[in-house]
């Protein structure tokens, strides 16, 4: 059997121009992408995940100025902020114009969107313009409720006997820099919101805007990364203080390299950084099942910047 494994553009441009699937690297996570105008392809992303119709899909696109072809009424203070952050780890929500699917959205009629900065997906995106896609829906491309993949080989542990089936393609852009998925900011409001924190930081949106991000938004729009349990590997995780880590024998840890590991852990991730813990979190996660480890004690950053992102997946891994 031929992997679905690839670093050549053209087969992922022949893959969604066909109808099929094609894995993409971004700068944050892989997704899953299909031509969001196509919705046989979209029906198959949510099949493909096991993924509940309900559940809005974020539509990937070349620039601000595609963006809203899809995206209207985006309030200035939006504009500034893709213009600030574009291509980058920020995805918008905001209204939709009409030839939006409610498939992508799950039915509301607000879509998210956003422009991913991995040259090979830039390309790609680029490409496919002249064959008239202009947005590829993409969610991250691990089974429902699984930790999101962060290099082309994770896609292919989740999704790989479904995707050789159907002829479907990974594009293998190495590991993802980031390494957790973009903030996501509703713009319908006022004032900013954030639906799912990132790397682009709340502090970043209000120096960018010059406005103050609103905490918690009544008729907060659905985000299946905001239920309580995801981003869960089969082990189970528990957050522990720096100071309490248990010298268990057959279990892992995962937290800053200032802890002093007890020495029957197994040392999944001992980060230098936020920005190394963000990035190499969710392998640490899967190395944790590959090893066969039922447990993990994890221990969090302090919460500021990035590290708000890190505890926000950690925690909803641990429930
Ligand atoms: O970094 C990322 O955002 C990655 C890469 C592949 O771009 N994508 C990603 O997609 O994380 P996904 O589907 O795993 O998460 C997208 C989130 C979902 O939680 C979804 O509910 C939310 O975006 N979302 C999509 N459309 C929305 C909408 N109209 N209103 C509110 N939330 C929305
Ligand atoms: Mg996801």
């Amino acid at each position: 059997m031929t992997s679905p494994i690839t670093t050549d553009v053209t087969k992922a441009l022949e893959a969604i121009t066909t109808g099929h699937l094609c894995a993409i690297p971004t700068e944050t996570v892989y997704g899953l992408a299909a031509d969001a105008d196509n919705p046989q392809a979209v029906a198959r992303v949510f099949e493909s995940k096991n993924r509940p119709t309900d559940h809005p899909l974020i539509v990937h696109v070349k620039d601000l100025q595609t963006a809203q072809t899809w995206l209207k009424d985006l309030p200035d203070w939006a504009v500034k902020l893709a213009e600030e952050f574009w291509p980058g780890p920020l995805t918008l929500v905001g209204k939709k114009t009409d030839h939006v699917s409610l498939l992508v959205t799950g039915g509301q009629d607000t879509v998210a969107v956003r422009v991913p900065a991995h040259p090979l997906t830039q390309e790609l995106l680029t490409k496919l313009t002249k064959h008239n896609v202009t947005g590829l829906v993409a969610p991250s491309a691990n089974r429902f409720g699984h930790v999101s993949p962060t290099t082309a080989q994770h896609v292919f542990d989740d999704l790989g006997p479904y995707l050789i089936t159907n002829k479907d393609v990974i594009l293998d852009g190495g590991k993802c820099q980031v390494g957790l998925e973009s903030t996501i900011v509703l713009t319908t409001l006022s004032n900013p919101v954030v639906l799912r924190p990132g790397a682009i930081t709340q502090s970043d949106i209000e120096k960018v805007t010059g406005l103050k991000v609103q905490a918690n938004a009544q008729n907060k729009p659905r985000v299946s990364g905001s239920l309580d349990s995801h981003y869960a590997p089969k082990a189970q995780v528990e957050l522990v203080s720096p100071d309490q880590v248990p010298n268990e024998k057959g279990a892992g840890f995962i937290g800053p390299s200032s802890v002093t590991v007890p020495a029957n852990l197994t040392i999944l991730l001992s980060a230098i950084d936020d920005e190394d813990y963000a990035s190499n979190l969710y392998q640490a996660l899967r190395k944790c099942d590959e090893l066969g480890l039922t447990k993990v004690y994890a221990v969090l950053p302090n919460d500021s910047g990035l590290a708000t992102a890190i505890i926000d997946r950690l925690t909803r891994a641990a429930n």
